[in-house]
């Protein structure tokens, strides 16, 4: 065969392919195991970051198992669910929200009216997270929230104090925002203007807000407002909607009223 006829040349590219796929398939597969693992410590450092859990140089995952007992709830009730009813998918230590949401039996279609977060659909249970304190009590709670910013959806948690009023932390571990723009999100500064913050009035009412713009330090409603993020109206209007959608009565709202009139708590 001479070396530069069509058949060497389609037998030399075929070849070259099929090394590169088999290199390319390995290199995925071997890779798969630690992609699970950073996953779950990436899950774990944000949880922690949310619920502002010093970690002090340990290991996140120690101060996981130590401080963190994650809890499922039915959403619509507020209802904790007993261990007995945890099944492979309905599991606090393996629940995955793009999973769940993908599951009929497990899915809320979320009718437009309601779908205050433009996710169209959420599980019907949600893993929360309680911060045990020195003294075994629970100090903190920290709830997943997701929802549409402007290109992503945003992916993330919030904590409550023990009373569930005031708000301890934010973060957002996946979106696919604008660096410098939407994807301020992220930044530390602002993360840390929502710690302290009145999520809820007397009356149980929602009232954190994101604003446009800035808040005004001197006015009462600093107590429960936050910074707009600058020249991103349409990420701060989406982290606004989504965090008060998962704290409303579609959200976390019944859990939250039945752990504040001191019902749930024998069964965790
Ligand atoms: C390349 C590019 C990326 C942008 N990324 C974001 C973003 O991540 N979030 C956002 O709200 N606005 C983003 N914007 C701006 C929006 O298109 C829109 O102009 C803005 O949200 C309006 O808000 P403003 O009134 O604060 O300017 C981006 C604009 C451009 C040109």
């Amino acid at each position: 065969m001479s070396s530069d006829s069509t058949k060497k040349t389609v037998l030399v590219a075929a070849g070259v392919c099929f090394v590169c796929a088999i290199l390319v398939s390995s290199t995925t597969v071997s890779l798969a195991p630690k992609q699970a693992v950073n996953k779950t410590l990436d899950r774990i450092q944000n949880i922690l970051a949310a619920g502002d859990v010093e970690a002090n140089n340990q290991d996140p995952q120690l101060i996981y198992k130590e401080k963190i007992k994650p809890v499922l709830i039915e959403v619509e009730s507020g209802r904790i669910l007993d261990k007995s009813e945890y099944t492979a998918d309905l599991n606090p230590e393996k629940f995955d929200i793009k999973k769940m949401v993908n599951i009929s039996e497990f899915t809320y279609q979320i009718p437009s009216s309601e779908d205050k977060a433009g996710i169209k659909k959420r599980p019907k249970y949600m893993v929360i997270y309680e911060v045990i304190g020195e003294n075994e009590g629970v100090e903190k709670y920290i709830f997943p929230i997701y929802g549409k910013g402007l290109w992503s959806t945003l992916y993330g948690f919030i904590s409550l104090d023990k009373e569930l009023k005031v708000v301890k932390g934010i973060t957002f571990y996946e979106h696919g925002e604008t660096p410098g723009l939407g994807g301020e999100v992220d930044n530390p500064n602002w993360k840390e203007t929502w710690k302290g913050k009145k999520a809820f009035n007397e009356d149980g009412k929602v009232i954190i807000q994101v604003i446009k713009g800035k808040v005004d330090q001197g006015s009462p409603q600093a107590e429960h407002q936050i910074d707009g993020l600058s020249g991103s109206t349409l990420t701060t209007r989406g982290v606004d909607n989504l965090v008060r959608y998962w704290l409303s009565e579609n959200g976390y709202g019944p859990f939250l009223k039945s752990m504040r009139e001191g019902g749930n708590h024998e069964k965790i």
